[in-house]
């Protein structure tokens, strides 16, 4: 049986006021949710605020990217170890802002994704595809060529400690959600994909769904058999729509 996971996906949002009464409001809320596992992922710069509110409470924490060196010269950089410092959980790797924005390779993102595991982080690997490669039908090439670089480079067994996001490019931040039919084809190709590899990591692994869930369609979304909660970018800045969604999932 996997445990659902809802992690937000804070992007670059917050100030310590606000990161102080929406995770105040959360903790609140946190009788509502069953069985799902709560994470939130935030800038650097707000880990130890969050930490510290956080601490003892059965929401974890993470970070939003992580370097893949582990010391140097790399300006602006923070790694694995890092953030372990502050007991980060998760690390996002490969957020679709990331590859279309900054330029990330599926070889940088295999490289992050090694860098966290290397160090006990669990890497919340995202995948999806671009509105153009869904209409010429190129979706699973795509998600397919962005899973094979990691395992390529790490190893089929290190999912054994990863999340698995799939976020179509062409949902994320638009209103525009997948439906519950054509999110659950790819997650299934997903996890068929990996089983032709482990089977044992392919029942295993949680994939999330993400790009525009909010409390009115999650429980569509979740309800699928290879989805295992989401990633929440927008709806998670608002507490009681975050407490909707991690109550959909448990
Ligand atoms: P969204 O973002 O929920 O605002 O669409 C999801 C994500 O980018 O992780």
């Amino acid at each position: 049986m996997r445990t659902p996971l809802v992690a937000g996906n804070w992007k670059m949002n917050g100030s310590l006021a606000e990161n102080e009464s929406l995770l105040t409001a959360l903790l609140d809320g946190l009788d509502r949710v069953g069985k799902a596992e709560i994470a939130v992922c935030v800038p650097y710069v707000y880990i130890p605020q969050v930490a510290q509110m956080l601490k003892g409470s059965r929401v974890a924490w993470g970070a939003q990217d992580v370097a893949k060196e582990e010391q140097g010269a790399f300006t602006g950089e923070v790694s694995a170890s890092m953030l372990r410092d502050f007991q980060c959980t998760y690390a996002i790797v490969g957020h679709s802002e990331r590859r279309s924005l900054y330029g990330e390779s599926d070889e940088l993102v295999a490289l992050k994704f090694a860098a966290a595991i290397e160090k006990g982080l669990v890497p919340i690997l995202c995948v999806g595809e671009l509105l153009e490669e869904r209409e010429r039908g190129t979706t699973e090439a795509v998600v397919e060529r962005q899973l094979k670089a990691v395992v390529e480079h790490c190893g089929i067994d290190s999912f054994a400690a990863a999340v698995i996001a799939y976020e179509p490019v062409w949902a994320i931040g638009t209103g525009k959600t997948a439906t519950p039919r054509q999110a659950q084809d790819v997650h299934a190709f997903i996890r068929g994909w990996l089983a032709e590899q482990s089977e044992t990591v392919a029942s295993e692994i949680r994939i999330l769904y993400g790009g525009s869930v909010k409390a009115a369609n999650a429980a569509e979304l979740f309800v699928q058999d290879d989805i295992d909660g989401g990633l929440i970018g927008g709806a998670s800045l608002n507490a009681e729509e975050f407490l909707k969604i991690c109550e959909a999932a448990g």
